[in-house]
């Protein structure tokens, strides 16, 4: 899809990759952004293309009074996400994996579920930032890893659903993203814009399923190719 003339809603679209997509989608000519958060006065851009919007993506209630504003949609950009930074056994917090789960399956689901009338009414397209965690598990952050391969479930299963209706659904994943989830990481790490610059790249016909860097890349890759030792290789990350 051309993201010029398209009418886009993003999530999470205060800070790091979701503020990288409004600027973007600005830039390249969207006749309007929905830039949805928690504290949408935390969204800077004075562009009159931009409508702030209140959205807690765990609250069924604001994820539905947000579609019903935006009924003119083309392209849903579910892009909010947490990384609580858990392993799976003997965690800090007892409740952070359940937390995971809210906001990157959940909270996701229930944005697909919302929009996806008025995307096949419109046409358009559904963007599901996930992460190459969504592919294989790393100990230091295993409930993350785990949320995210429901999350790329989410994916496939609402893309088989809207199959042959005039919506694609894109599953992005990244490996490590320079914003605040991944300040504690060391380099190398993929810029907002080489993240966005690929999404919008695959919109413009290219895969559903989206590796972004050379790591994601490789991961894919091994998994393809050689599935344990591409596992085991993460496991020993510890
Ligand atoms: N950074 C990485 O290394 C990396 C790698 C792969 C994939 N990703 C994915 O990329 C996406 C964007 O992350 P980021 O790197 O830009 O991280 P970030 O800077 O931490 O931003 C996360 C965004 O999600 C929002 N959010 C969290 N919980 C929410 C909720 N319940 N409802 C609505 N918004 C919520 C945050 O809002 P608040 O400001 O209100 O907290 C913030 O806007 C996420 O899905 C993440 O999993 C990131």
């Amino acid at each position: 899809m051309q993201i010029e003339h398209a009418v886009a809603f993003v999530s999470g679209a205060n800070r790091g990759v979701g503020a990288g997509f409004i600027e973007t989608l600005l830039a390249r000519g969207a006749s309007k952004v929905y830039a949805a958060a928690r504290d949408p006065s935390a969204i800077v851009s004075t562009d009159p293309r931009v409508v702030r919007v209140a959205l807690d993506i765990t609250h069924p209630e604001q994820v539905a009074e947000a579609a019903r504003l935006a009924t003119d949609v083309t392209l849903l950009i579910n892009n909010a996400g947490v990384n609580a930074l858990e392993r799976m056994l003997e965690p800090r917090d007892e409740e952070a994996a359940r937390a995971e789960m809210e906001v990157n399956y959940f909270g996701n689901l229930q944005m697909c579920r919302a929009f996806a009338p008025a995307l096949v009414a419109n046409g358009g397209a559904i963007v599901n930032i996930l992460s190459i965690l969504a592919r294989v598990s790393l100990p230091a952050m295993g409930s993350l890893c785990a949320s995210k391969a429901a999350a790329l479930r989410l994916t496939e299963g609402v893309r088989a659903e809207l199959a042959g209706r005039g919506v694609r659904v894109l599953g992005v994943l990244p490996g490590a993203i320079d914003t605040d989830m991944s300040r504690h990481l060391p380099p190398p790490k993929l810029s907002v814009s080489e993240v966005v610059d690929a999404t919008l790249a695959a919109l413009d016909g290219g895969p559903d399923e989206v590796y972004v860097g050379d790591m994601a890349a490789g991961v894919a890759g091994g998994l393809a190719a050689a599935r344990e030792a591409t596992q085991k290789q993460f496991a020993g990350y510890l």
